[in-house]
């Protein structure tokens, strides 16, 4: 018996959306003002979906203490308040998109230790979101 547990967690952080492979024209064309140099902000939210059997000694999935202590460490305290271009390595090369923050972040929380990570989803506006779970979970 399976439960999932999804817990959300928020950060800010800045970004631009710019490829070095595209000329300036075609950056500007296919990301319009999300490519301005200076960048721009979102308050992200995240949700972070664990599953596993419940432990019958606790009744629990997973401890939330210790989610909420790996999910700080691996993304919410390196991720907060960043220039995510440029502060967080994966985005030196990896556009900063959300479909790649989802995949960074699942990288990031692969290997909790208590639970299965079954997928993270990402609010970057109140109009969208995206979701990353993985790839053996992708063909299912
Ligand atoms: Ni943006």
């Amino acid at each position: 018996m399976k439960v999932h547990l999804t817990r959300r967690y928020h950060f800010s952080a800045s970004h631009r959306l710019y490829s070095t492979e595209l000329s300036e024209e075609e950056n500007r064309k296919l990301y319009g003002k999300c490519a301005n140099p200076y960048g721009h902000g979102h308050n992200y939210a995240v949700e972070v979906t664990v599953a596993g059997p419940v432990e019958p000694a606790t009744g629990m999935v997973a401890n939330l203490v210790e989610l909420d202590a790996f999910v700080a460490r691996e993304v919410v305290e390196p991720f907060d308040h960043k220039y995510l271009n440029e502060e967080v390595g994966e985005f030196r090369v990896a556009v900063p998109t959300t479909e790649n923050l989802c995949r960074e972040i699942y990288r990031r929380l692969k290997d909790f230790p208590t639970a299965r990570l079954a997928g993270v989803r990402i609010e970057e506006t109140a109009a969208n979101s995206f979701e990353y779970r993985g790839e053996t979970r992708e063909v299912q």
